[in-house]
């Protein structure tokens, strides 16, 4: 796993002003495990999780992954990019609430792979690793919010991404519930060789963590 960006630059029209929210940050993931993104509200760590992610493109700078430049591909290819390596749990990334729980995580491996019975196969153990078995066909809209951060990890994983970018995971849970999900997440993460990149306020994602950067206004603080 190898994720690198450089001279990474963003910035948002607000009406005749432009905003900088990245400044030409760099920096290199080589390690699988759980890197938390930590700082101040509109320092730009969703920004960042967006233009690497691939969902919105960065005015400036390069991003590679596993040696291959990513930030030039289409807007095609960067889809398919997606579906194959990432996965996110993003709260723009909205689960779909007429369609079943395992239908939802179904999804972006009969995408990927046009192959129902396998993607469902896939779904279904991972709804067991969530713990939401007996959920499966529930729709979204009458979950709990802990219960639907679940799927949405498990939605995450369906596709065996290398790298998953997750925006505030545990911001609506209690601390109970935040605890249980993010052991299961670690326990999947560690035991898959995946990267997850997290942007958190949360004390007990950081504690967690392998590293965690500091962003502060548009810019990388360093990586502890
Ligand atoms: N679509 C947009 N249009 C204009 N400005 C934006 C837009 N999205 C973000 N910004 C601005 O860019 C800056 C970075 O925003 P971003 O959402 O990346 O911050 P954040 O670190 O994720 O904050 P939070 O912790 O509150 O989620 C902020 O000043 C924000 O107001
Ligand atoms: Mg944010």
């Amino acid at each position: 796993m190898n994720l690198s960006f450089e001279n990474l630059k963003k910035s948002y029209q607000l009406g005749d002003k432009s905003y900088l929210a990245l400044k030409g940050i760099s920096t290199t993931f080589s390690e699988p495990g759980l890197v938390s993104l930590m700082g101040p509200s509109g320092s730009g760590k969703s920004t960042l999780l967006h233009c690497l992610g691939l969902i919105d493109s960065a005015d400036e700078g390069i991003i590679h992954f596993e040696g291959k430049r990513i930030d030039n591909l289409s807007d095609d290819q960067k889809s398919k990019f997606r579906l194959v390596s990432f996965g996110f749990v993003f709260q723009s990334y909205h689960l779909i609430p007429t369609l079943s729980v395992i239908e939802n995580v179904a999804l972006p491996a009969v995408y990927k792979s046009r192959n129902l019975k396998k993607s469902y196969e896939m779904a279904d153990s991972l709804l067991q690793r969530v713990g939401l078995e007996e959920f499966k066909k529930r729709r979204i809209n009458q979950l709990s919010g802990g219960q639907r951060q679940r799927v949405a990890i498990a939605r995450a994983l369906v596709n065996q991404p290398k790298i998953i970018f997750a925006d505030e995971p545990t911001a609506n849970l209690d601390s109970k519930t935040s605890e249980a999900v993010l052991d299961m997440f670690q326990d999947i993460i560690k035991e898959q060789k995946i990267m997850a990149l997290i942007s958190t306020h949360d004390n007990a994602v950081a504690k967690r963590s392998d590293h965690i950067i500091s962003m502060l206004d548009g810019q990388l603080e360093g990586m502890v």
